[in-house]
């Protein structure tokens, strides 16, 4: 048995690629893809990536069966509301000592965290904490009554419905 040799190459066969040239190009193909995600990635970044968080001034309506004296608390927010015969207040439920939220109770506001007590006006009662519950700001208009969790008003203030 022989083996015959095939035909010559020809000078006008197209060499096959070699293998630097193929990984070149892959190269090549790799940092075109990662340019454009680069690119793709900073014109991304202006644009905001949280929402803002929500205003600390809100309207509300409290419920019309909320009994005198009883605590009203929005959900998402950290005002305690009461209306009674000489009007509405808001008190912070934010405890003063390291800030949890704070539990309306019957007489008064119990924080869990460390056990701070607070009387039904915001006054300490018992516990670590430093200073009572500041009153917020509450406006009557019509029947829209808004609550601003920022502004602290003179503990006693409320305001006529
Ligand atoms: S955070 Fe309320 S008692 Fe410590």
């Amino acid at each position: 048995m022989t083996l015959t040799p095939g035909p010559a190459p020809s000078r006008l066969d197209a060499d096959p690629m070699p293998r630097r040239d193929v990984l070149g190009l892959l190269s090549l193909w790799s940092m075109a893809s990662a340019l454009v995600f680069a690119t793709v990635g900073a014109l991304r970044l202006p644009r905001a990536a949280v929402l803002p968080s929500p205003s600390k001034k809100f309207r509300v309506t409290i419920p019309e069966t909320l009994p005198p004296g009883a605590a009203f608390v929005p959900p998402g927010r950290s005002v305690a509301i009461f209306r009674d015969g000489d009007g509405i207040h808001a008190v912070s439920i934010v405890c003063t000592h390291l800030g949890c939220i704070v539990k309306a109770t019957t007489a008064g506001f119990e924080c869990p965290c460390h056990g701070s007590k607070f009387a039904p006006d915001g006054a300490v009662t018992g516990g670590p904490a430093p200073a009572p519950l500041p009153w917020r700001q509450v406006t009557v208009s019509g029947s829209t009554v808004t609550i601003d969790e920022e502004t602290s008003v003179p503990t006693g203030t409320k305001v006529q419905a």
